[in-house]
């Protein structure tokens, strides 16, 4: 089993992109800020089926999280990861330190609007400016011909995929479908952080979802439905609810029911805020 070439600074990693260029290789990037799963490895599957070549960034990125939230106890293996990696046949990881991605003066901001609007950025207000910027950096110091990324963070993928059409970066993005456990709980980084018990509601979250996208579905008046999802979150055992909120597939707009649909969440267990997002089934 051949491990992934890793390089830390991105003068290395445009030396081997350019090598793999000159070879006529199409290149994939799969941005990651490790804690690897089962979700983020089949992104690497699905960056190697379109493409000869496969980076993967492991960086935890300071600039999306608040000064509340879980930057330093956020989950870091990257030993583990790199094994990962070997097993998925990912051809190099590129692990910056956070110096080389923000040295001193750095004083850049990329703000997307369209579909970062609301959802997350009601809770994390700075959230997608901090995944914006970085991901222009690493599409510009990568310069892949592709990028995946995962539907799991829905949101996300909207706002990078207006990033590139809105900036001409000319990164094709796929959007990989959200890899789950057998009880349907979404791979998550930080389901590390839950215990067994918490482990057992965590579960609920698809459960409830996909309960009331089907009740949408059947025409179900819209705030109804998602009062009752509310509602059955709490009974189920989270203790706050951010959010549920059914969207426009595409542009994140409230959601009509003539229109292709997602309906997204977000939801506290203890300190573990945990998000998820189902397609409405089309009447
Ligand atoms: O989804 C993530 O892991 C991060 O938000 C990303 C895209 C790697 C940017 O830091």
């Amino acid at each position: 089993m051949s491990r992934p070439i890793v390089v830390d600074s991105v003068a290395s990693l445009r030396t081997q992109v350019r090598g793999w260029r000159r070879e006529g290789l199409r290149v994939a990037m799969v941005p990651t800020m490790g804690a690897l799963h089962d979700g983020h490895l089949s992104l690497v599957r699905i960056a190697l089926e379109s493409a000869d070549r496969c980076v993967v960034s492991i960086f935890v990125n300071p600039t999306q999280f608040a000064p509340t939230e879980d930057l330093d106890k956020y989950p870091r293996r990257l030993a583990r990861d790199l094994d990962q990696l070997a097993t998925a046949k990912a051809d190099l990881a590129f692990t910056p330190t956070v110096g080389e991605m923000y040295p001193a003066g750095f004083a850049t901001r990329i703000s997307v609007g369209g579909p970062s609007a609301g959802l997350e950025s009601d809770f994390r207000p700075s959230f997608f400016d901090g995944v914006a910027t970085v991901v222009a950096k690493l599409f510009l110091q990568a310069t892949p011909d592709c990028a995946v990324f995962g539907e799991k963070d829905y949101q996300q993928l909207c706002v990078v995929r207006q990033l590139c059409r809105d900036l001409d970066l000319p990164v094709e993005i796929i959007g990989a479908p959200t890899i789950r456990d057998a009880y349907g709980l979404a791979m998550s980084s930080r389901n590390a952080y839950l215990g067994a018990a918490e482990l057992g509601i965590a579960r609920q979250l698809n459960v409830i979802l996909r309960k009331a996208a089907l009740a949408l579905a059947a025409g179900s008046d819209r705030i109804d439905a998602i009062n009752e999802a509310n509602r059955s979150l709490i009974t189920a055992g989270f203790q706050k609810v951010d959010y549920v909120e059914a969207r426009e597939t595409q542009t994140l707009a409230p959601w009509r029911q003539d229109r292709p649909g997602r309906l997204l969440a977000a939801a506290w267990l203890g300190n573990t805020r945990l998000i998820d997002n189902v397609e409405i089934p089309s009447a």
